[in-house]
């Protein structure tokens, strides 16, 4: 009997893997290192791959990356959100709240679909991207599709089909208001496949920092299919949280598979490969180049003045 048991449960979770395409995880055989060579995640061996390391010194400047156009971000009225336990990561999926990010560097706008979060088991490690190499304890993804398409999953393959907005956290002494009405909800969806319905009284904007200054490279999923699709934009100013705010995220999910406590669900940085990061501002606004265009101003009107005598 309980031989047969054992049998439909290996049976049930073969299927249940089979649905979502190949097991993955975050350690050991399954784990990011050996994703590429996984049954249908080969492009997670690309050279377009998320996440990255941003080295700052090496960030670009384009004068042609304007502010975020966050549409309904600041709309704090309640809504009917789901919080859910994928085996992988804890996410939210929003309802049609008209949620989307636009830029004038956009063919169209994109479409908030869900957001989720990716963190460690101790506060040294835990973010997908790093700065300066720099691991934060937690970060958070807000995805959204281009609305040239019906559905993500019509989006998830195409070209700039997918922008990610990712938030860095930083460890405070107080908790984050804001996300503390959905962490307390953790306890409903400890088992890998559960999710809860609630409402949420609060705007999206309250999750980001107030300095929207970010971080642009083209990249990819960091799941599995790792499809690179990805406009990526990262907010450089970290938001806070405290210990026993990421202690509800490490002591609640469980990992799919009977994996544990869902900890250190972040893929490593992946390599450049020769991409750009770029950041808004006026081109040629370092220092150095300040400089050279005074210099090259001074210069101008002295031609010009002994020209005219
Ligand atoms: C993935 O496959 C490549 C090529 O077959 C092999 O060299 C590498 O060791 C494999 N990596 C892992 C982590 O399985
Ligand atoms: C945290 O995770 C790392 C990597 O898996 C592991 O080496 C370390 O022992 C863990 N630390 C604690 C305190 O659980
Ligand atoms: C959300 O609020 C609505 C309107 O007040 C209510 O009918 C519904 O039951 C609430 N849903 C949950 C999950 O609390
Ligand atoms: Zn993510």
């Amino acid at each position: 009997m309980n031989f047969l048991l054992s049998l439909i449960c290996v049976a049930v979770s073969f299927s249940v893997a089979k649905g979502d395409g190949a097991v993955w995880s975050y350690s050991g055989n399954t784990g990011p290192a050996a994703w590429k060579n996984l049954t249908g995640y080969s492009e997670c061996g690309n050279n377009a791959q998320s996440p990255v390391n941003i080295v700052t010194a090496d960030v670009q400047v384009d004068s042609t990356l304007d502010d975020l156009v966050l549409t309904n971000y600041d709309d704090s009225s309640t809504k009917t959100w789901t919080l859910s336990n994928n085996g992988h990561a804890v996410k939210v999926d929003v309802d049609d709240g008209g949620y989307r990010l636009n830029s004038n560097k956009f063919s169209h706008a994109y479409k908030l679909a869900q957001f989720h979060w990716h963190w460690g088991n101790v506060s040294t490690e835990g973010s997908e991207h790093t700065i300066d190499g720099t691991e934060y304890p937690l970060e958070m993804h807000f995805v959204h599709y281009s609305t040239a398409y019906n559905a993500i999953g019509d989006a998830i393959s195409q070209s700039k089909g997918l922008a990610a907005l990712g938030v860095m956290f930083t460890i405070q002494s107080s908790d984050n208001q804001a996300l503390k009405p959905i962490f307390d909800l953790l306890p409903n969806i400890q088992s890998s496949g559960s999710s809860h319905t609630f409402n949420y009284t609060g705007s999206l904007m309250s999750f980001l920092p107030s300095d929207k200054s970010y971080y642009r490279y083209m990249g990819s999923l960091t799941t599995p299919a790792c499809q690179e699709s990805v406009v990526w934009t990262l907010l450089q100013t970290p938001v806070g949280i405290s210990e026993a705010q990421m202690n509800l995220l490490r002591t609640n999910p469980m990992f799919e598979n009977n994996g544990g406590y869902m900890v250190n669900n972040y893929r490593p940085p992946q390599p450049l490969n020769g991409r750009t990061i770029s950041k808004p501002g006026t081109a040629g606004s370092s220092a150095g180049q300040v400089v050279h265009s005074v210099a090259a101003f001074v210069f101008t009107m002295v031609a010009a003045a002994l020209w005219f005598l």
